[in-house]
Order: C-alpha cells, then structure tokens, then sequence
C-alpha cells in the first residue's frame, strides 16, 4: 500500500527501513524519502514506526528470570 505519495514510498519499503535501522521519523526520511515531502503522511509512518519498534522491542525482551529459576530447581 503507498503510503507516502509526494516519493511514492509503499508500507513495505517503510517497515523494512525501520528493521534495517531507522528509529525515528527523520531516521525514515533519511533512507527512503518516506515524510519527506508536504508532510501529509507523517502520522501513518509515525504509527508504522511505533508498531515496528514494538515488535523489535518484543523480541529483544530477555528471557523470563523466573523460568530459569524453574529449571535449576525443577526436579529430574
Ligand atoms: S505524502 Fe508523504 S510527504 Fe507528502
């Protein structure tokens, strides 16, 4: 889906500059023009952007301390 039209940047282009790195709005502009026209559809790359680093947030979680304590103390 274009999501950017002033530099005809698709959600797809946008979600994979953010997973090669961009953490910001102007971090996004910067390496596929997305925003960096009239401005018009900041708020839908801002929100590709949040969703983006929640997952990345997701998954750069550490385990859980409480399940490796159930292993050392789990019975064999
Ligand atoms: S629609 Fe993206 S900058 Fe205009």
């Amino acid at each position: 889906m274009l999501v950017c039209h002033c530099n005809s940047v698709c959600e797809k282009q946008i979600r994979s500059t953010i997973r090669s790195g961009a953490r910001c709005l102007d971090d996004v502009e910067r390496a596929c023009g997305a925003g960096g026209g009239c401005g018009g559809c900041s708020p839908a790359v801002e929100e590709i952007l949040e969703h983006e680093l929640q997952l990345h947030r997701a998954s750069a979680l550490p385990p859980d301390p409480l399940d490796a304590l159930e292993l050392l103390i789990a019975p064999t």
